[in-house]
């Protein structure tokens, strides 16, 4: 994925997600940030689309964490997504994740 300015920080939501339509290889997709700037990461990006769910809900999801591991629960079934992997706590999926910066005022998305 090339680098791309998605949106500026003041677009993210602090300690919670939103939600960028973004162009990943010439198709558009639903990518859900999560601004959590205490981390040391401090931005998170992974697929908007619950694949046990079937809908595009992460960025609505509420961010916490299962042992040492940043997840967000999905807000259908509640599974837990890792924020820096994408894999399922409790099931067997995942979703995708992206790099993602800040740089700047911007939001960059890709490496
Ligand atoms: S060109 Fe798509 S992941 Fe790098």
């Amino acid at each position: 994925m090339s680098q791309q300015i998605i949106c500026t920080v003041s677009d993210l939501v602090v300690n919670s997600g939103v939600c960028a339509l973004v162009e990943v290889h010439g198709e558009q997709k639903q990518v859900a940030l999560f601004y959590l700037p205490e981390t040391e990461q401090k931005l998170y990006a992974l697929d908007n689309w619950d694949p046990l769910g079937n809908a595009n809900v992460l960025s609505r999801g509420i961010v916490g964490s299962v042992g040492d591991e940043l997840v967000v629960a999905s807000p259908l079934y509640k599974q837990h997504f890792s924020l820096s992997t994408g894999d399922c706590i409790e099931a067997d999926a995942s979703v995708s994740v992206y790099p993602a910066r800040i740089s700047g005022a911007h939001v960059v998305l890709g490496a």
